[in-house]
């Protein structure tokens, strides 16, 4: 019940975000047929780490322009449970292995948020 609220809201706030980013997330797709769906995923990392680098809440890490290795290796011990959190495990197994190399390199990319 919780989980489809917070998938609910989730799609909800990305549908919001479709027009502004999804080109370049979809650029970054390792295979041209998923394009659409992968900017899609990666709109839904933006509900809490941000689409501009601040994540919505101090218990949220930065991604935003870290290194996109630490970031690879942090999405597979996530999906293969070597590093425990619940709601990055899903997110983690949302993208497929080829999709998360890409992904890691797509929020490399992304500028560390400037200071407030
Ligand atoms: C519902 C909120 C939420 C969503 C959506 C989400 N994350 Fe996270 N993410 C978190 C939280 C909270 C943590 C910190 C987990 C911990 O404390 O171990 C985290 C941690 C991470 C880390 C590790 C960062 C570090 O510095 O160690 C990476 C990488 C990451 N997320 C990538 C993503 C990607 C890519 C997506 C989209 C596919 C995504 N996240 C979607 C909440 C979220």
């Amino acid at each position: 019940m919780r989980i489809q609220m917070v998938f609910g809201c989730l799609a909800v706030v990305s549908a919001l975000a479709v027009p502004a980013v999804r080109a370049n997330a979809a650029e970054a797709a390792p295979d041209p047929t998923t394009q659409r769906e992968f900017g899609a995923k990666l709109l839904v990392c933006n509900v809490c780490h941000g689409d501009n680098g601040v994540p919505k809440s101090a218990a949220i890490p930065i991604i935003a322009g870290q290194q996109e290795t630490y970031l690879a290796k942090q999405l597979e011990d996530f999906r293969s449970g070597h590093r425990n959190f619940e709601i990055m495990t899903w997110m983690a197994n949302t993208l497929t292995p080829a999709e998360q190399g890409p992904a890691a390199g797509y929020v490399a990319k992304k500028s560390w948020p400037a200071k407030a």
